[in-house]
């Protein structure tokens, strides 16, 4: 089915996903969420260690079974993706980036196996055509034939995550879900990497959910930036108007903490403060979760 621009590619509808962590303890990593991605779209999620930024990526992707609330692809509840081959085609459709490409690769396989092996389950190749589509990939993230017989530690962190970029691109996808893909890498290759999910999303009309908790980043990428807290969303915009205008209280305080490079403008950059740590995430309060925070907090909150 194609999608018109504006129809959702994805729809997620009062998801939870709770941990039980002992028998009066309930962690509500994510919390009542909902939003949608459309078609050729990046959504940006931004929010501190522990929001629960990684754990709705995971559910998104079948990994966690939400403990309430609905997951539509292109009009498909989740709930519904049952039999292998259905299973097959979501996987086939929705990929995932993972932040520390140290950890995502297997160290026994080849290059060429692990970008191969996701693309021998969808389609019979003959050895030569495998290879020039192994080849062609590689040549997508910026890597060569040379590199296919290598074992994944023989490279350098971002070389890592290039073939981990390979690997989810390899099996044709729509929407990729990209977790903090470049924190774990060396600031001097950040932008290479960034710059070339950008170009890729370009060519190959790919929609992406970016997770970052690198306001700056999110907002080079991103279509629209989605804010959390605490496991809850607490805004949603376009990026432009939403780093122009921020409502929340938190995306405030969250945007007047980055560094601006200009020291003229950063001496006279007002900052919001947030007050104390993030509250824990176990058994939280049924208030507005960023309310004892909250420079602006009032009786109704
Ligand atoms: N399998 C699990 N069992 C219990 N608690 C979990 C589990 N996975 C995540 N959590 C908790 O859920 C909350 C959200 O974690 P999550 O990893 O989604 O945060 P995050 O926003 O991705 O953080 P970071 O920016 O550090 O990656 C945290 O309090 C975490 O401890
Ligand atoms: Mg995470």
């Amino acid at each position: 089915m194609t999608l018109n621009k504006r129809e959702p590619i994805l729809k997620v509808d009062g998801l939870c996903k709770y941990f039980s962590i002992s028998s009066k303890e309930t962690l509500k990593a994510v919390d009542n969420v909902s939003f949608e991605i459309y078609k050729q779209e990046v959504v940006g999620i931004v929010g501190e260690s522990g929001c629960g930024k990684s754990t709705l990526g995971r559910c998104l992707l079948r990994l966690y079974e939400p403990t309430k609330g609905s997951i539509y692809y292109e009009n498909t509840n989740l709930k519904d993706v049952k039999t292998r081959s259905q299973k097959k085609e979501f996987c086939k459709n929705v990929q995932m980036i993972f932040q520390n490409p140290y950890a995502s690769l297997n160290p026994r396989m080849t290059v060429k196996e692990i970008v191969g092996e996701g693309m021998k389950l969808y389609q019979r190749y003959s050895p030569k055509d495998l290879d020039d589509k192994v080849i062609e990939l590689l040549g997508k993230v910026g890597m060569n034939k040379d590199h296919m017989s290598r074992f994944s530690h023989e490279f350098s962190g971002g070389q890592k995550q290039r073939i981990g970029i390979a690997r989810a691109l390899s099996v044709g996808p729509k929407l990729i879900v990209c977790d903090e893909p470049i924190s774990a890498l060396d600031v001097s290759i950040q932008a290479q990497v960034i710059n070339m999910l950008k170009k890729l999303r370009e060519e190959m009309g790919l929609t992406y959910l970016f997770i970052a908790h690198d306001l700056s980043v999110v907002k080079y990428i991103s279509d629209r930036v989605i804010v959390m807290y605490l496991g809850m969303i607490v805004e949603i915009g376009e990026t432009e108007e939403l780093y122009e205008h921020p409502a929340h209280p938190y995306t405030q305080a969250m945007l007047s903490a980055i560094p601006i490079a200009d020291p003229n403008r950063s001496r006279n950059q007002k900052g919001i403060p947030i007050i104390g740590e993030v509250p824990s995430p176990v058994n939280p309060p049924e208030t507005c979760r960023f309310a004892e925070r909250c420079p602006k907090a009032q009786e109704i909150c």
